[in-house]
């Protein structure tokens, strides 16, 4: 599964407790956006994110991943943004986008049981 780049615009800790979560770290620059950290967590790792952040997250794993993320606001309430993963062009958050790639995964996960 993976989740495209987006910011979150309040800081974020994230801790993992089973599979594993990479995080590519993006910033915006006058050239678009550019790719400039990674961050791969596994189960017992917790990491800090500032509200500066913008990351995508990928899950390599042919399993769920399981993580506990604390938000410092209203992340379902706060007007943020998410990049096309395909041309990196800035769109307004869709957290109907979002589900679906949630429902997508999950149906993936239940039809290759
Ligand atoms: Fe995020």
């Amino acid at each position: 599964m993976n989740l495209m780049p987006h910011n979150h615009l309040m800081w974020a800790n994230i801790g993992i407790f089973t599979g594993r979560e990479d995080n590519i770290l993006w910033r915006e620059t006058a050239d678009g956006l550019k790719a400039f950290g990674v961050e791969a967590l596994f189960a017992g790792d917790a990491t800090a994110l500032s509200s500066s952040v913008i990351h995508s997250v990928t899950n390599p794993l042919p399993r769920f991943t399981g993580g506990i993320h604390i938000y410092g606001g209203d992340f379902f309430d706060t007007t943020r943004s998410q990049w096309n993963p395909e041309t990196l062009d800035k769109e307004p958050s869709n957290g109907a986008v979002i589900r679906a790639i949630f429902d997508r995964e999950n149906e993936k996960l239940r039809r290759n049981k």
